[in-house]
């Protein structure tokens, strides 16, 4: 099978399981296990960020960066196919009995203008807007880069009207191998950022939260608090670091290839636009029976927006699958489902 369901579908690396051996490891509850600390060192330093706290999920990350910025019936602003509203399982209500104002925006961008119109006039009456969330890369629009500048200017316009920002960037150093804009660049306008080692560099396991310090000494509370308090995890850590150290650089390589497979499957008939980065939408009438065909055909992938498919190219994809899943989805053009 070739899976081209997601970049989480990955096996650790020989040279991450390597460092998996021989980390040193304590107990990190108790902020003792030396490979956690040099992780969240080194990706506080990448992200730009005073610290880092080490959480097993994107999922846990986002929640903790929403936890610690808001309080019990506040309003969170992000848009409508945000990871954080669509796939965490209605975590902020559960976890922070906050609540959740969508708002559109083309490929996951927010204009100032839409921030503006959305935030809430002090009012008895209304929730008070508290946090905007961000995505880069936007997952549902097919894993688009959110412009620089689109970021900043967002960003600053919901700080004028005291709000926080958080970062959702479980990809976003994919948006700076498409781009060649160093991720601490977006980072300068978001108060916590959340990126994960586990989708396209390779790790089984781990995502990060970054923020000044005293932001990351209550996402540590809250982390406990949500029962992601690890200890011994510089097991699972050293994997993290193997991946932000080596894994980084060669994202552009899923980007070609993610390029490779629009471009055949163009070829083969179907609507595909060109992806920015890792993940490749493509138009189909029948999602589910399609991506039965596609199964049937020995490659996997998901269901996207409504009347898509998505495919993501990986450290585990090389060009030998992407050329195998082309044919396959070329079989399948053939006998239209
Ligand atoms: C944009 C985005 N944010 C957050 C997450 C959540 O990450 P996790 O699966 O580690 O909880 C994902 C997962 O795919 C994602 O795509």
């Amino acid at each position: 099978m070739i899976d081209l369901r997601s970049d989480t579908v990955t096996r650790p690396t020989e040279g991450m399981r390597r460092e998996m051996l021989e980390a040193p490891v304590g107990d990190d509850v108790f902020g003792e296990d030396p490979t956690v600390n040099r992780l969240e060192e080194h990706v506080a330093d990448l992200l730009g960020k005073e610290a880092a706290l080490y959480a097993p999920s994107g999922t846990m990350t986002n929640q903790i960066g929403i936890q610690v910025s808001t309080n019990r019936g506040e309003e969170v602003l992000l848009h409508e196919g945000s990871h954080i509203f669509v796939y965490e399982a209605g975590a902020p209500a559960m976890l922070s009995s906050v609540q959740l104002r969508t708002l559109a925006g083309e490929n996951g961008v927010l204009s100032p203008e839409t921030v503006s119109a959305a935030v809430r006039q002090e009012d008895v009456h209304f929730p008070r807007s508290r946090l905007l969330c961000l995505e880069n890369t936007h997952n549902t629009s097919g894993g688009k880069v959110f412009p620089l500048e689109d970021f900043a200017a967002a960003a600053a316009r919901a700080k004028d009207l005291g709000l926080k920002v958080h970062l959702d960037g479980a990809r976003l150093f994919n948006a700076q191998a498409a781009t060649g804009t160093p991720a601490r660049e977006w980072c300068v306008h978001a108060d916590t950022v959340s990126v994960c080692s586990s989708k396209g560099l390779g790790a089984p396991v781990g995502s990060l939260l970054a923020g000044d310090e005293e932001t990351i000494r209550e996402a540590r509370r809250a982390r406990k608090a949500f029962g992601g308090g690890m200890r011994q995890a510089g097991i699972i850590a050293a994997a993290s670091l193997y991946a932000f150290e080596n894994h980084v650089d060669r994202l552009g390589e899923d980007h070609r290839r993610a390029s490779d497979l629009a471009a055949g499957l163009r070829e083969a008939g179907y609507e595909a636009a060109e992806p920015e980065t890792n993940l490749v939408l493509v138009a189909v009438e029948r999602p589910s029976e399609f991506l039965q065909a596609l199964a049937r055909e020995g490659v996997l992938a998901t269901p996207g927006r409504p009347g898509f498919v998505r495919l993501c190219t990986h450290l585990d994809a090389g060009d030998e699958d992407i050329q195998t899943a082309v044919e396959a989805a070329a079989r399948i053009t053939a006998t239209p489902v």
